[in-house]
């Protein structure tokens, strides 16, 4: 790895998308949302009648994800998200998803990778990494004007349930992908608007820039 590789992770609407994707318009870096390909794998296993909760037809189904596949907006939607956490558990999956995320990251010139093992997982040796969290209240109540805002009837009630459980399936395993780097610098986004989160995210890429490039 050669480029300059932020990682952004944290839980399901802790901000984490909107700092990467501000973060790679800042420094002229490619973003992954890598929730967007076990949403994918989700999506697609599920319309192929496949069983969300089985390692071995979720895993096929992930080795034939392609990265031009990924434009789809139902991958956006509420269901998907529980489908990718379902599949997200399984060990074939993770490795199947690991060589497209790790290709990513390789770029020459660098990248921002948004998920929950960035740092930990698919690119332990970035210079900078961020763990975003917030309140699962906060969150939920993020993730509802989101789905609302595209359009999907979903009660905020159920948004908070959705938000309880999939912390607990996302982190409850024991090669948990929810889980700050060591050396991730942790932002909680609670009480920030997105200016305030995304310029404290700015200024922490920023130190870690610079004692990536004194050490070049
Ligand atoms: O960030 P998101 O809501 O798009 O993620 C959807 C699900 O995918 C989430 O519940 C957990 C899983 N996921 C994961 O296990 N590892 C990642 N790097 C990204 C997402």
């Amino acid at each position: 790895m050669s480029g300059f590789v932020i990682c952004v992770d944290g839980p399901a609407a802790s901000g984490k998308g909107t700092i990467a994707n501000r973060l790679g318009a800042l420094y002229g870096l490619p973003v992954l949302d890598s929730g967007l390909l076990y949403r994918a794998v989700g999506v697609m296993l599920q319309r192929a009648g496949g069983n969300l909760d089985d390692a071995g037809e979720a895993g096929a189904m992930a080795r034939t994800l392609k990265a031009q596949m990924l434009a789809d907006p139902e991958f956006r939607t509420r269901a998907a998200g529980e489908a990718a956490s379902r599949v997200a558990v399984h060990t074939p999956v993770r490795m199947a998803l690991r060589d497209l995320q790790l290709d990513f990251a390789r770029q020459p010139g660098g990248a921002v990778l948004d998920g929950r093992d960035m740092g930990t997982v698919i690119c332990p040796e970035a210079p900078a990494k961020l763990y975003v969290t917030a309140d699962p209240e906060v969150r939920a109540e993020r993730r509802w004007k989101q789905l609302t805002g595209q359009g999907e009837a979903v009660e905020l009630a159920d948004i908070v349930d959705d938000i309880k459980k999939r912390d607990a399936r996302d982190s409850g395993r024991a090669d948990s992908p929810m889980v700050a780097a060591p050396d991730a610098v942790l932002l909680d986004t609670s009480k920030m608007t997105i200016e305030h989160a995304t310029d404290a995210a700015r200024r922490i890429v920023e130190a870690a820039r610079a004692r990536w490039e004194s050490s070049r």
